[in-house]
């Protein structure tokens, strides 16, 4: 890595880290539903406390685009849920500037953690969009980084963004260095796709072609097979000629599907059985090949299955994005599923999966421990598939 880490700082005993994270969570109830990032984070945050700093977190929280937003979006629940996981006591103060804040900061012993409310609390003033975190305002990040004397980016989830508690205090302070997530991160996908062990199969699942095209074309580039699952290969089917039914597709894309089966007819396989049912609902399905008018497809079917199967014997790296099917529904995990009992006993394998639908299916199926490595991004995961620079990584400081 090019960029400074943590094993760069030197004297850090008493001095003040601004530690960026990304603790956006998903929660239920007021309560968190998924601690992974959080857990991700705590290696960095172990390292500054045994190295008597003192850490003050900021993250955001969802999108905030009203006052009405801020009422379910603070980040109070995860700083409980940090404390409950990590034992490290906590202090949340529910500002993101100010003099309180400043004066929290100041009485801060060494070895002590304090979590500023969510900065996207930034982007409405007095019921405004001002937007002041998401577009970066030069004034806000100044601001952060005159709270602390070096700053830490180990918000990977974020990296995409250029946002002013990423890039902005980056910017307006002398020291900065990424996390040991950043590292851990940059160092597998980077790795995978720089130079793969093979065979390399990349599976890309999720909803929607529009979003993972540039990744279709990135990865088809470096793979030898990519194959693509439910919903994404509806769009496929109706290039093909395929009927689908009421499943979910994009017929405007239509022409890139096409344009991507003509640029790689051997590496891109496109599912081709689905498991159907006439509603979006968890009841049993029925596989087809072509899609009654009636039905939508949910899963990926046995034949397809059958199909990953194959591909994936004796498979040296796997990048997996995007579940095969609506795991949120029980009837309709059994191909996501089928894929993750075959990776978890692929012999001497790199096995990725990346993306926020993907890392909580892996974690709700139990397979976490026996992955190479579940990526905290979605969409800087992507990204950084598709060979972009992530702004939030480029503004640290290099070595
Ligand atoms: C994510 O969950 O993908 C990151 O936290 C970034 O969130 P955003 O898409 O709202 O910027």
């Amino acid at each position: 890595m090019k960029k400074k880490t943590l094993y760069d700082l030197k004297n850090i005993k008493g001095k003040i880290a601004l530690v960026r994270v990304d603790f956006n969570v998903p929660l239920e109830n007021g309560k968190v539903k998924n601690n992974a990032r959080i857990l991700a984070a705590l290696p960095t945050i172990e390292y500054l406390l045994k190295k008597d700093a003192k850490i003050v977190l900021f993250s955001h929280l969802g999108r905030i685009k009203s006052e009405e937003d801020k009422r379910s979006k603070s980040l109070k629940a995860v700083a409980s849920e940090f404390a409950k996981i990590s034992l490290h006591p906590i202090t949340f103060i529910e500002k993101t500037r100010g003099l309180e804040l400043e004066q929290a900061i100041n009485n801060m012993e060494n070895r002590s953690i304090l979590m500023i409310e969510n900065t996207r609390f930034e982007d409405v003033k007095n019921g405004e969009i001002v937007n002041y975190e998401s577009k970066n305002d030069p004034k806000l990040g100044k601001y952060w980084a005159s709270l602390g004397d070096f700053f830490v980016n180990d918000a990977f989830g974020t990296a995409h963004r250029s946002h002013a508690s990423n890039v902005g205090i980056a910017k307006h302070i002398n020291e900065s260095v990424v996390g040991f997530l950043i590292e851990k991160e940059i160092k597998f996908l980077h790795d995978a796709i720089s130079n793969p062990k093979r065979p390399f199969i990349a599976l890309l699942g999720g909803a929607k072609v529009s979003d993972k095209i540039n990744v279709i074309d990135a990865l088809a580039k470096k793979a030898d097979k990519v194959i693509i699952g439910t919903a994404m290969c509806y769009t496929f089917h109706l290039a093909m000629g395929k009927k689908i039914g009421k499943s979910l597709a994009e017929p405007e894309k239509i022409d890139l599907a096409k344009d991507l089966m003509n640029k790689y007819p051997h590496k891109l396989i496109i599912a081709s059985d689905s498991i159907c049912t006439p509603e979006y609902k968890d009841v049993k399905g029925k596989a087809y090949e072509d899609i009654p008018d009636n039905l939508m497809g949910l899963d990926i079917g046995p034949k397809t299955i059958k199909m990953i199967k194959k591909e994936l014997k004796g498979a040296k790296t796997i990048i997996w994005n995007g579940p095969f099917g609506v795991t949120e529904f029980k009837n309709y995990q059994a191909g996501s599923k089928a894929i993750a009992d075959e990776l978890i006993n692929l012999k001497d394998a790199i096995t990725i999966i990346g993306g926020g639908d993907s890392a909580a299916m892996a974690i709700e199926m139990g397979i976490e421990d026996k992955i190479s490595h579940i990526s905290t991004g979605g969409g800087s995961s992507m990204e950084f598939l598709e060979g972009k620079e992530l702004p939030g990584i480029a503004a640290i400081n290099d070595k």
